[in-house]
């Protein structure tokens, strides 16, 4: 097999597995749709309690992504703080970033107020999922 026969063995092959992921994240869906508890279905929110970092990371009137947590978390005012599931509930990528309080899913170009998980524009329909979140000896504890 030639170099260039390879690389396309590859493509092809990548494209399949990629192709078997997407069903396979559907059906992963699907199944927690039916198997949650949370009323929302969709994406997964934390299920244990998970410190996000200091609670100065999130100003008043702020807020900020924790991508790598997939949280966002809001400060309305002075010591209350707000929380939402960062994967986007259309297909399940996880925010990239936050401009001018919404969130930009970077897949298919979904907007979500992060203040409120509502969805500010689409595809995505369903809104971010709250996740619960408090502050505790200067650290945000979500989840
Ligand atoms: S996964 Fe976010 S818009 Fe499609």
């Amino acid at each position: 097999m030639s170099a260039s026969q390879s690389a396309a063995r590859r493509t092809v092959l990548k494209g399949a597995a990629a192709l078997a992921g997407a069903v396979g994240a559907g059906a992963t869906l699907s199944a927690c749709s039916t198997a949650t508890d949370s009323g929302a279905g969709g994406p997964a929110v934390p299920k244990e309690p998970v410190e996000l970092g200091p609670v100065a990371d999130v100003p008043v009137g702020g807020s900020k992504l924790f991508r790598e947590r997939k949280v966002v978390v809001s400060c309305p005012a002075e010591g209350q703080y707000k929380a939402f599931s960062a994967q986007c509930t259309h297909a399940g990528c996880v925010l990239d970033k936050i401009v001018e309080g919404e969130g930009n899913c970077p897949c298919h170009g979904s907007r979500f107020d992060v203040t409120t998980g509502k969805v500010l524009r689409g595809p995505a329909s369903d809104p971010l999922p709250a996740v619960p979140v408090k502050a505790e000896n200067g650290k945000l504890i979500a989840g």
